[in-house]
């Protein structure tokens, strides 16, 4: 099997050759240093060659067969005059035929190959398109197993009437159902036709016709369009039996219809959200924002697709207390989808930029105590996670992610580190500079694809040159590449999380019963905070705090998530009826492969957990499925 793997080192060795430079030495600002062309080790695209600018799709959606079925138009620019092949990623595709041709006429079969497909990359597909051949057409479908893809039965959704479909394609799942350059590296506009049964709706990533949606005529027919140009993992599809409810001129929320109202009102606060956004980081670039909300077997808490971020249900909870999901999807439509990491080594650009102007937002919204519950729990996940994780560079901003699964990447770390060095620069510089330095950064690279060095780079030129003082080049390096947290790390602290220290005390050190404890005011990120950090606790102890509290029945995912938690961790027995309910009903991955690995602790646990996971499995997304099946074979094998 022939595999393209471009060389890896380039970017950590252009990030190395800036961060050393004297400051203090340089000439006055000069343009922006030129970074050598990034490549991506999880993409078989020669991007040298060619670059997809416009994608046309026509597809079919075939609820019986599990599959989409139809064609791709990739319009291309030629960088290399003389390039005769085209390569694509596909995973488990079906492809039919191959044509190419010149400006949009005169289409011709040509020759193709599909590779022998890598477990973690796919097949790359192989196409003869000898100048100046600049379009290809391609005729194809995907299989039932295709891992961006869930297909839904009725009983999977909140109707329990109409099959639903939706679209995961982060990081590298677009290829399992679009053949394309997969990769953050390449931006295109594209356009869609979805047909799909009648009486179902299809929304896209993209200007969708809300009429349609409002007024529930269901041709089964749609056209989408979408003007700005944005990489492969943001092209997002779903169908469903939804309606649309609006919560201002600009935002609105697609739903099933018996959860359209609750999460209208549970979402109300997005229109000023944006505007707080707007005010700081710049204008809002892609016309609307609209919320979908997916049915609870979403692997994730929200994607940011543009124009129309995919949320879980399990955030509507009827007091608001999770909306800061839908600050970080938002703040997406800065960091990330306006500037997007150029690879997935540079999540935390995505992920970490992200977080930090969710914190900011949640700040300005709802006050500096709440923003400071959301940092400190970020802050609390992360040490969690960085004593957990095996591989020391697993734990830096700089992660070395060649031929592993990019989606091994997502932890706590580009998150919550991510965030904490731009926390960190903002003690330094001062909010008002900081704040100002982030909305140039937007501004200047929007529509880009950035890499890690660049941004140190603009760092340095923007700030760093003129106060070189401020910050050191060494201490820079500690946040990026030092597996350890740096010694100066600003920790946040929380006032609400004080009285919750001091409630959990008292009830460990039986001072006050569990009924006793004042909770009723408590955010539901007070009850995380709790539960937490709780030592192992005994049969009694845990039997207090359920009838107490009523956890087991509790009906917020995330406080539950929590609480099973430690009813897998300390073999509560009598709660693991309702554990198990949850692992089956729920599929966003943060919410139960903690519970999992929790289990998968104990031989009597890990028996469990396989059992449950058999059970489960069917009902969870591809990657769910995939992270779980992880989780369980390596406590497996420690065992
Ligand atoms: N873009 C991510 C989800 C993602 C990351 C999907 C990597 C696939 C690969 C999304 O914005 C996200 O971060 N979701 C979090 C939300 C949370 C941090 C508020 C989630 O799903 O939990
Ligand atoms: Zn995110």
């Amino acid at each position: 099997m022939k595999r393209v793997l471009l060389p890896p080192a380039l970017a950590l060795l252009s990030l190395s050759a800036c961060t050393s430079v004297d400051t203090t030495r340089r000439p006055a600002a000069p343009a922006e240093p030129v970074v050598s062309a990034p490549s991506d080790p999880h993409s078989y695209a020669n991007t040298s060659a060619f670059r997809t600018r416009h994608l046309a799709l026509d597809l079919r959606v075939d609820f019986k067969q599990r599959a989409l079925d139809g064609r791709v138009v990739l319009e291309l620019e030629r960088l290399d005059p003389a390039a005769d092949t085209l390569v694509l990623d596909t995973r488990g595709l079906n492809i039919q035929a191959v044509e190419a041709g010149v400006d949009g006429t005169g289409y011709t079969p040509v020759h193709f190959d599909l590779d022998e497909p890598d477990p973690i990359l796919g097949s790359a597909l192989r196409i003869f398109a000898p100048p100046p051949a600049n379009r290809v057409r391609i005729e194809y479908s995907t299989r039932p197993e295709a891992s961006g893809l869930q297909w839904l039965d009725p009983e999977q959704t909140a109707g329990k009437t109409h099959p639903f479909l939706f679209t995961q394609s982060q990081a590298i799942h677009a290829r399992s159902w679009i053949p394309l350059q997969d990769t953050p590296l390449v931006r295109a506009t594209y356009e869609a036709r979805i047909r799909t049964p009648e009486g179902l709706l299809a929304v896209m990533s993209a200007e969708n016709e809300i009429a349609a949606a409002a007024d529930g005529a269901r041709t089964g027919d749609y056209r989408f369009r979408m003007p700005q140009p944005i990489p492969s993992y943001l092209i997002a599809l779903a169908v469903g039996d939804l309606r649309f409810q609006p919560m201002s001129a600009r935002t609105g929320v697609y739903a099933e219809p018996s959860v359209v109202a609750r999460a209208a009102q549970e979402f109300e606060d997005t229109e000023a959200m944006m505007k707080r956004c707007e005010a700081i980081f710049g204008p809002y670039r892609w016309g609307r924002y609209d919320l979908l909300i997916l049915p609870p077997s979403f692997p994730y808490g929200g994607m940011e697709n543009p124009r129309l971020t995919f949320v879980t249900p399990t955030v509507i909870t009827g007091d608001k207390g999770l909306v800061s999901l839908i600050a970080h999807e938002l703040a997406h439509s800065w960091s990330g989808n306006l500037v997007t990491n150029a690879t997935w080594a540079d999540f935390w650009l995505n992920e970490g930029f992200t977080n930090h102007l969710t914190y900011r937002i949640m700040e300005e919204i709802y006050g500096p105590g709440r923003g400071a519950q959301e940092r400190a729990l970020g802050a609390n996940d992360l040490k969690a996670t960085l004593a957990r994780l095996e591989r020391d560079a697993d734990k830096t901003l700089m992660p070395d992610l060649v031929g592993r699964d990019p989606d091994d990447g997502v932890t706590d770390v580009p998150y919550e580190r991510g965030a904490l060095f731009l926390a960190y620069l903002e003690s330094k510089f001062g909010r008002p500079a900081f704040d100002a330095f982030l909305r140039s950064w937007f501004d200047s690279h929007a529509f880009q694809s950035v890499t890690t060095a660049q941004f140190l780079a603009y760092l340095e030129r923007e700030l760093l040159l003129e106060r070189p003082a401020v910050v050191s080049s060494a201490q820079i390096d500690a946040w990026l590449r030092s597996p350890l947290m740096p010694a100066d790390t600003v920790w946040p602290q929380s006032d609400a999380f004080a009285q919750v220290d001091a409630a959990r005390n008292a009830w460990l050190e039986g001072t006050q019963p569990a009924a006793n404890l004042d909770t009723a005011q408590w955010s539901v990120r007070q009850w995380q905070y709790f539960l937490d950090n709780m030592p192992p606790l005994s049969p009694a102890q845990m039997k207090a705090l359920d009838e107490t509290f009523g956890l087991s029945k509790t009906r917020n995912a995330v406080i539950a998530a929590r609480w099973f938690r430690l009813v897998a961790r300390d073999a509560y027995a009598p709660a693991y009826p309702a554990m198990e309910q949850h692992l089956q009903t729920i599929g966003r991955m943060l919410l139960i492969t903690p519970v999992y690995r929790e289990l998968a602790q104990r031989p009597e646990g890990l028996a469990l957990a396989q059992r449950i996971f058999r059970e489960a499995r069917n009902g969870y997304h591809p990657i769910a499925r995939d992270s779980v099946r992880k989780t369980l074979s390596a406590a497996a094998k420690k065992s």
